[in-house]
């Protein structure tokens, strides 16, 4: 569906017109946009002003609408051109990375999303086209990345900034004696998210396979998104308490003890999908009435079989060099068990925030006029 928008006068007041509905444009909103090198910094694009000091009473003097901008004088003496569009994107957010589409998917998903790395990725078109599939499908997978020095960090901090954890800056993933973690053995790992216990939780989990000479150790993937979607259409009791009560999830070594509360589903102010969190291993349900357990067992229950289930999980071995980046909101992963006698499977893990994500999106949007 297009957007109608249009702008219009009377009475030297602006009017914003959406979809047939029309609503005064309030005169200092417009104040605060005006533009200009007395007004904005050219190369940040913060005001040279703050509009907490100027006068409330702001009204407008005289105001002409040409093709492309609104000419305004208001009654500060102050002269400015807005340009319409600016309006309309400021508006319907444009830029925002929420308008990306997210891709449902299934087991029967048979693009891995796919790019090949090159030195100058971080500044190239193609990051730009990784970054848009990593929101449509909550993944993409490099290929051909360095394995020397720790890379990760570095593709990391090439993207963004890492996100370092108690676990540290990064992480490595291989079967070592006495593990704090069952990541670091030769289990298998059923579906989860990472890191529920966290305030906030990170958002993006890079995974990069270093080495992978085992017979098993298959990473496994499922979307969260989908079977959500799945089990608000089949289940609405189960999703309704899944997204109601809160949780507790707990993290505890000898150096902290980690804790945040939160809902297994959790969705935006709008009620949408915001996330999810599954691991059923360190997760504390409240002590609340017995008949409302009675269906959050329930709930908790059939989400985990849909997760757990081959309908809805894809599997795919990691090669040397593949680095796999993931939405940790919206999928949960996990890998088959492996024998450590067979040779090494070494993986590195680090975090990124969607600041990362979507400040590369936009800047790179910006530098190819897209
Ligand atoms: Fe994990």
């Amino acid at each position: 569906m297009r957007i109608i928008m249009k702008i219009e006068l009377s009475d030297n007041k602006v009017f914003f017109e959406n979809q047939g509905s029309k609503k005064e444009i309030h005169p200092f909103w417009l104040r605060e946009r005006v533009n200009g090198i007395d007004f904005v910094d050219k190369g940040t694009k913060q005001r040279l002003f703050d509009p907490t000091t100027l006068n409330q009473n702001i009204k407008i003097n005289k105001v002409n609408l040409t093709d492309k901008f609104l000419e305004i004088s208001f009654n500060d003496g102050v002269e400015t051109k807005i340009s319409i569009q600016s309006i309309f994107e400021e508006y319907s957010g444009i830029n925002d990375i929420k308008f990306i589409k997210k891709t449902k998917w299934d087991s029967s998903l048979k693009n891995l999303n796919n790019f090949q790395f090159s030195e100058n990725i971080f500044e190239e078109k193609i990051m730009y086209e990784a970054l848009i599939s990593f929101y449509k499908y909550g993944f993409i997978i490099f290929k051909n990345v360095p394995r020397e020095n720790n890379f990760l960090v570095k593709f990391a901090n090439s993207i963004g900034s890492i996100r370092r954890t108690n676990f540290g800056e990064f992480f490595n993933v291989k079967s070592k004696p006495n593990p704090n973690d069952l990541a670091y053995t030769s289990l298998p790992l059923a579906p989860h998210t990472d890191n529920p216990y966290r305030n906030p939780v990170p958002c993006i989990q890079i995974l990069h396979c270093i080495e992978n000479a085992v017979e098993g150790g298959y990473s496994t993937l499922v979307d969260g998104f989908t079977v959500t979607e799945e089990l608000k259409e089949k289940y609405p009791e189960y999703y309704k308490i899944l997204t109601e009560v809160k949780v507790k999830y707990q993290f505890i070594d000898k150096d902290v003890i980690l804790e945040n509360w939160a809902e297994m589903i959790e969705l935006d102010e709008n009620k949408n999908f915001k996330q999810v969190r599954f691991s059923p291993r360190l997760d504390f349900v409240p002590l609340i009435d017995k008949n409302k357990l009675d269906v959050y067992y329930k709930a908790r229950k059939k989400i985990s079989e849909l997760y757990n289930s081959s309908k809805y999980r894809i599997e795919f071995k990691l090669l040397p060099g593949d680095l796999l980046m993931m939405d940790n909101y919206r999928l949960l992963h996990g890998r088959t068990s492996f024998n450590a006698n067979e040779g090494n499977r070494f993986l590195q893990g680090c975090y990124i925030d969607y600041d990362s994500t979507e400040g590369k999106i936009k800047h790179l949007k910006r530098k190819f006029n897209i």
